[in-house]
């Protein structure tokens, strides 16, 4: 990685509960360090965590993002749901779109978009996710499917600032899985060049995420084209989630 700002994205997906909050004092004495001055670390809890963490990370450095929300911008009756103006509410800088979870359950690319949209109306930032599944990827359908993605979730929109991107193979989400170092590269070099081309956009941020561990942080590292990790599983667990931002970093 050669920017100088590495994400570390902690998606705890449907994980944690009050109790897991107090493993937050970890990370922010980490973050205080000196050496990882370059790390941006942004905590995406569930929803009910989302306000108990903010009271711990408010006045540090750690940021707040939420891992989803609805596409209606305004409050309305959508039992269960939850929109962008109460995820800023609660300190949410950030918010993830796209994840392929809510994709294979049925969101579209129509709903990412006005996701997409809405939450850029309450100024949050957008780490929008695109990845092929496997069936996908045999086909050779890999390039087709994350273009589509792109060009379907961005339509519309002029100003691309607030968004940075996730690239997030499905067959390595959760597997234990990663592609070899030399296709990812090649990967998301392509995805950068799609983006500038496509979208105008200078310098587009791409994060890895899938299966990223304290083992293979090291070799993801190397990659030169990617700027940080989304990570799952491994950052629920806080020795893990930081060894892999000092694997990284040092
Ligand atoms: P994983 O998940 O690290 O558990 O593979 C990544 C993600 O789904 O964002």
């Amino acid at each position: 990685m050669t920017n100088n700002k590495i994400y570390f994205i902690a998606n705890w997906k449907m994980y944690g509960t009050l109790k897991s909050v107090q493993s937050l004092k970890t990370v922010i004495k980490l973050k205080k360090m000196q050496n990882y001055k370059n790390a941006k670390i942004i905590y995406c809890p569930p929803f009910t965590l989302l306000d108990q963490f903010y009271k711990k990370i408010k006045n540090t450095q750690i940021e707040l993002g939420a891992q989803n929300c609805h596409f209606n911008f305004e409050f309305g009756p959508f039992t269960g749901a939850v929109n962008s103006k109460m995820i800023k509410n609660v300190g949410c800088k950030y918010v993830i779109l796209g994840h392929s979870e809510n994709r294979s359950s049925g969101e579209s690319d129509k709903a990412i978009n006005l996701k997409v949209k809405s939450c850029l109306k309450e100024k949050l930032k957008i780490i929008l996710c695109i990845g092929e599944t496997l069936k996908e990827r045999r086909k050779n359908k890999t390039n087709h499917i994350l273009k589509k993605q792109l060009i379907n979730g961005l339509k519309n929109i002029k100003n691309k600032n607030n968004i940075i991107f996730a690239y997030e193979p499905v067959w390595s989400i959760g597997t234990g899985v990663v592609p070899k170092s030399q296709d990812l590269e090649k990967q998301v070099i392509q995805i950068k060049n799609f983006i500038k081309q496509k979208f105008r956009m200078k310098d587009p941020k791409v994060l890895y995420g899938g299966s990223v561990n304290p083992k293979n942080a090291s070799i993801l590292k190397q990659i030169s084209s990617i700027n940080g990790f989304l990570i799952g599983g491994a950052s629920q667990n806080v020795n893990k989630f930081i060894d892999i931002v000092k694997k990284t970093i040092n």
